[in-house]
């Protein structure tokens, strides 16, 4: 049997800024939003917009959509239980929220691992942890192969490693990180993996259980969500840490303990329409079982459009003098999500995209935050890369077009 595929005209439908006409191949700095996000946060603000906790109606109404929300992302990320989802702005203020909760557990010559290849958002509340004496060590990419290198990391752990910090995905290579191996490796002495799934969530369904990670972070801004993120913590763990929030809610108070304030209470709700809608593509592919089930199946056809629409865009680079792929030059099985980058031989990055601008096609040029990698890999002297990154709403038209564009604007 042929697998499922996505009904292209009607996903698009479901995010109207399509419509209009850009072409959007910066997905990896921003996905579109789902129709269904926006209405659940207006529907929210206009009809539930009371403080939470009460006795009356009204508020017990809105903190059951809350909730219902909060069950639903732990649903998608396959949390054992939803009181492991810590909800808050950012992947960058979360990440930053759990080293600041590890802080007092740590002593001088301690270890922690961080990866040259991560975005800052996953290496710099690390790096800080130096100011209390900890040993920070840097797991480098191969620069032949642009991977981490398993043997590498064993190299850099020992009993003082507490915590390893990586990117299940790469925002700049695309290039799918190993993680549940890792994990074994960091378990092993000892230590924790906190990763970093921004780049990995719109192209695979997470799975915080299988990843064997102790922390997961995404941002929904880059699922088809608003500015909003989410980041799991592994119960036992989420329990040891110390309260951030006011001193009469305690260490036993989850996920409340990390969660400063208020969450956002729209946004939360807003979020439960990314699992509605991977659960109703996953129906119309034929999905049978939970809600999981459908999701996975729903990933598993967005992959492989993707797949086909990063080969096109790989195939022609590969056949381009002087182009230079910064990534895996081809699509292999499950090892590259569609975020490619690259350089062009005595050309700046940025001269490529604003060519490109003119077409009505947005892509992009820089480091993308992932700044130790570029200066790792020299890139800077090109301004750092072109980075095209492709979502599942994207079509073979739309490549086509680019395509055209770089055939003009790659001299
Ligand atoms: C891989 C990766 N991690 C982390 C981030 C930071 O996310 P946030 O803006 O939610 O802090 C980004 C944003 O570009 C990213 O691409």
């Amino acid at each position: 049997m042929t697998p499922a595929t996505l009904d292209l005209a009607r996903i698009r439908s479901e995010f109207p800024a399509l419509a209009a006409g850009t072409v959007f191949l910066d997905n990896a700095g921003g996905s579109q939003v789902l129709a269904r996000v926006a209405d659940r946060v207006r529907d929210y603000l206009l009809h539930d917009n009371v403080q939470l906790g009460a006795s009356y109606a009204a508020s017990q109404q809105a903190g059951e959509r809350v909730l219902s929300a909060r069950r639903a992302v732990a649903e998608m990320v396959h949390s054992a239980h939803d009181d492991e989802v810590v909800m808050g702005p950012s992947t960058t203020a979360l990440i930053g929220t759990l080293v600041e909760a590890q802080r007092p557990g740590l002593r001088p010559g301690d270890e922690v691992v961080v990866t040259e290849s991560d975005h800052e958002a996953n290496i710099g509340a690390w790096v800080r942890l130096a100011d209390a004496g900890v040993v920070v060590r840097t797991w480098r990419v191969d620069v032949d192969s642009l991977n981490l290198r398993l043997q590498d990391l064993d190299a850099l752990l020992g009993p003082r490693t507490k915590w390893v910090a990586m990117t299940q995905a790469s925002n700049i290579l695309g290039t799918v990180n190993p993680v549940a191996e890792v994990a074994r490796r960091a378990h092993a002495v000892g230590a924790r993996l906190c990763v970093d799934a921004v780049a990995y969530a719109p192209h695979r369904l997470v799975d915080v259980q299988a990843s064997g990670a102790d922390a997961v972070v995404f941002s929904f801004y880059k699922v088809f969500g608003p500015h909003y993120a989410v980041m799991w913590v592994q119960r036992e763990l989420l329990l040891s840490l110390p309260s951030l929030n006011h001193f009469f809610i305690g260490p036993e108070v989850i996920p409340y303990k990390l969660q400063r304030g208020n969450v956002n209470y729209e946004l939360s709700y807003g979020c439960a329409g990314i699992v509605d809608y991977l659960r109703d593509v996953g129906t119309e592919l034929g999905a049978v079982g939970d809600g999981r089930a459908h999701m996975q199946a729903a990933f598993d056809a967005i992959a492989r459009h993707e797949d086909a629409l990063a080969e096109q865009v790989l195939q022609w680079l590969r056949g381009r003098r002087g182009v230079r792929i910064i990534g895996l030059p081809s699509v292999t099985a499950g090892e590259r999500v569609p975020t490619i980058s690259f350089v062009a031989e005595g050309q700046p990055s940025e001269a490529i995209v604003r060519r490109v601008d003119a077409h009505g096609i947005g892509i992009r040029f820089g480091d993308f935050y992932a700044r130790r990698l570029i200066e790792a890999l020299g890139l800077q002297a090109y301004g750092g890369v072109v980075r095209v990154s492709i979502a599942h709403y994207n079509t073979a038209e739309e490549i086509d077009r680019l395509l055209g564009a770089l055939e003009e604007a790659v001299a």
